[in-house]
């Protein structure tokens, strides 16, 4: 299993690109089903994730051509099987988002419950109750749903009872072939959905709405072949910005969009970083100084994502100053403080939605082991501060979101190294 090897103490300081979001790759990769013409999609991060969706799309019967650039061709003109099954579902929750477009376009599937994951319980009773709103009878069996409907499926208007991503991304490509209006209440606002629905769109969908919380689509017969780039990732973004900004030092973003991370930005200028943003570039400064610490509370879209809320908190637990950082979209999703805490910080959990993070001088470094995507990120954050050699374990999780994660570490002067 890789390992990272990481030596801290350095002030991060360079330049590098950002890689294209994995997810809203991994919908628009989804949606590629909804249609029997070739879709040629830019920009993809090259991920397990990914990987993992491409070899969904190929169980399925899809054809995938990945060029040497990623950029990915896939037609899905004849699919040999409509169901998606467990081993794959399992690897990856994002997977369960090819339900909508696979049951509007053939009129039945069957996807593997995701079940749930380290971070939460997760469940999809928005997703199905959705999709029966909109005519399918679906049933669960065996750990598997399945879901068809007779003719099209016709649109209505479904109001989710919470604001959930996977859950609007699989009525909005659902709808786009459904007899009728759909119109989504309570959708995400994600930058994401937006990409997705700019991608629907560009295939032929009418949608309009998208980045509100009240989307409408008016469902078409057929949609058709496009050519499209997926957006830069604002987690990654946000991650190397908290990541220079914990160490003190200087980076210079390149091919991202600041407009997806105003909330993040406010935190990091609230920290004390001298934050410039010009076209696609975000710069970040720091002026070697310690961060301030600054309370975070994690919300849907255009709030704080909970995807950076870990990452923050490790800055946080060097910072100056003591700190209330506040998780509201999943409820398990502070196992990074256990192992950020072998390295010397001071971090109590209040309650499953609070931790109360006491800046400390300096981190020491230890062995500590990765739980999830992001949490693993922060345990990189925490060992670039740390004194010593820290072994962070378990990296698989990392390599699911974050590509060429130790060249771009290196390329901002880190000291960092993959070892098995
Ligand atoms: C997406 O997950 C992202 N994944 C997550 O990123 C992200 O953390 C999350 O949205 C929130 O922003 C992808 O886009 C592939 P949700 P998703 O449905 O769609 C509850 C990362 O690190 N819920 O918005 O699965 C759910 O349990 C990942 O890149 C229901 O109760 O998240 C959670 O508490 C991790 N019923 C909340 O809603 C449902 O039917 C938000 O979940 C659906 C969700």
């Amino acid at each position: 299993m890789d390992k990272l090897l990481i030596t801290g103490g350095r002030c991060l300081s360079g330049s590098l690109r950002i890689s294209g979001a994995k997810n809203s790759a991994l919908p628009i990769l989804a949606a590629t089903l909804l249609i029997d013409e070739p879709a040629i999609i830019g920009n993809i991060p090259h991920l397990h994730d990914v990987t993992t969706m491409i070899e969904l799309l190929g169980c399925l019967g899809a054809q995938v051509v990945v060029d040497e650039k990623m950029r990915v061709e896939v037609t899905a003109a004849h699919l040999g099987q409509l169901k998606a099954p467990y081993e794959l579902v399992k690897t990856m929750r994002a997977s369960f988002v090819v339900l909508g477009p696979l049951l509007a376009r053939f009129g039945a599937a069957e996807v593997s419950l995701p079940g749930g994951c380290a971070i939460g319980a997760r469940p999809v009773d928005q997703h199905l109750k959705g999709l029966e709103a909109l005519g399918a009878e679906i049933e669960v069996v065996d750990g598997y749903v399945r879901a068809k409907v007779d003719g099209r499926l016709r649109g209505a208007d479904i109001a989710f009872d919470l604001v959930t991503v996977g859950g609007t991304e699989n009525i909005l490509m659902a709808a786009c072939l459904a007899e009728g209006t759909t119109r989504i209440s309570n959708a995400a606002r994600e930058p994401e959905i937006v990409d997705l629905a700019n991608f629907l769109s560009a295939m032929g969908a009418r949608i309009s709405g998208q980045g509100t919380s009240v989307i409408e689509v008016e469902g078409v017969q057929r949609l058709h072949g496009c050519e499209y780039s997926v957006m830069p990732d604002r987690v990654e973004t946000g991650t190397y910005l908290i990541a220079a900004a914990a160490t003190g030092g200087r980076v210079k973003l390149q091919q991202t969009d600041a407009s997806t991370l105003e909330a993040v930005l406010e935190k990091l200028r609230a920290a004390g970083a001298d934050v410039r943003v010009d076209g696609a570039v975000i710069e970040l400064d720091m002026h070697g100084r310690r961060p301030k610490a600054v309370d975070i509370e994690t919300a849907p879209y255009p709030g704080f994502p909970t995807d950076m809320q870990a990452q923050y908190l490790a800055m946080n637990a060097v910072a100056i100053g003591e700190s209330r950082v506040t998780e509201t979209i999943f409820e398990n999703r502070f196992m990074h403080v256990q192992e950020i805490n072998r390295l010397g910080a001071d971090i109590d959990i209040q309650s499953a939605s609070t931790a109360i993070v006491r800046g400390v001088d300096s981190l020491k470094a230890a062995p500590v082991m990765a739980t999830d995507l992001r949490a693993s990120f922060s345990l990189v954050v925490a060992a670039l501060v740390a004194e010593g050699t820290t072994l962070i374990d378990r990296i698989y999780h990392i390599d699911r979101g974050y590509e060429t994660i130790e060249e771009k570490l290196q390329l901002l002067g880190a000291d960092v190294q993959r070892v098995r």
